[in-house]
């Protein structure tokens, strides 16, 4: 079973990482995603199918709301990345499809464009996979990214995933189908690559 700390004590005592802080998302923070997600609209476009369906701001709201049910049942925990200092939401990290009998999730993360570059998703992801192999319990992380997507391949390579296959037209987005790059890391992994 994978062990979920409530929302509430993440947002009253968030995730750190080195250069920003992470927090559940809640309804509350729809409008602020709408602006960013609005903001970054043809630099996210070409990887993440839902940002098409993001067109208006209710739409955010309905999101953030349904976020905010998925942690509550444990399906998906997804945190609201903002900078520091200052504040400000630089984008999404986040476990999702997790399944508690196996004790597995899935990466995804996405950064607006003006955060990138920086390594903060590198970071924040790092502070993530903590999350769910010392805090969650997970046994196994997946993530998978376009293979043409060179920016989150490298962020994949330098958290020291293992790749395990290629995914052939795995998604529509962008209006073409994309294969994806397939990796996982097991807690084994974690841990070895923890030691000193
Ligand atoms: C995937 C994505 C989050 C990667 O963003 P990113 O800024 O390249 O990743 P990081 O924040 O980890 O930054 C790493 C980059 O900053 C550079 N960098 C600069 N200063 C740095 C520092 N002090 N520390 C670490 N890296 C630094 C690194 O060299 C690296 O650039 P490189 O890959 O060209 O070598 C971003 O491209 C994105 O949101 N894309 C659209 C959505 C998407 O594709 N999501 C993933 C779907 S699978």
């Amino acid at each position: 079973m994978l062990r979920i700390p409530p929302k509430e004590e993440l947002r009253d005592k968030p995730l750190l990482a080195p250069h920003s802080t992470l927090m559940p998302l809640l309804a509350a923070d729809g409008p602020e995603l709408w602006e960013v997600v609005d903001a970054s609209r043809s630099w996210l476009d070409p990887w993440l199918p839902w940002v098409p369906f993001q067109k208006n701001v209710d739409a955010s709201r309905r999101f953030a709301e349904a976020s905010a049910r998925e942690w509550d049942v444990g399906r998906a925990l997804r945190f609201v990345m903002r900078e520091r200092p200052g504040g400000d939401m630089i984008g999404i990290v986040g476990l999702e499809n997790c399944q508690p009998l196996h004790r597995s999730c899935e990466l995804g993360y996405w950064l607006r464009e003006q955060a990138t570059g920086r390594g903060l998703m590198t970071e924040a992801a790092r502070t993530c996979l903590a999350f769910a192999f010392d805090t969650v319990g997970a046994h196994r992380v997946r993530v998978a990214a376009a293979t043409e997507n060179h920016p989150s391949l490298r962020v994949i390579e330098r958290l020291g995933f293992r790749y395990e296959g290629r995914a052939r037209q795995a998604e529509w987005v962008g209006g073409r189908w994309v294969d994806h790059a397939v990796f996982a890391m097991l807690e084994t992994d974690w841990r070895s690559h923890e030691a000193p």
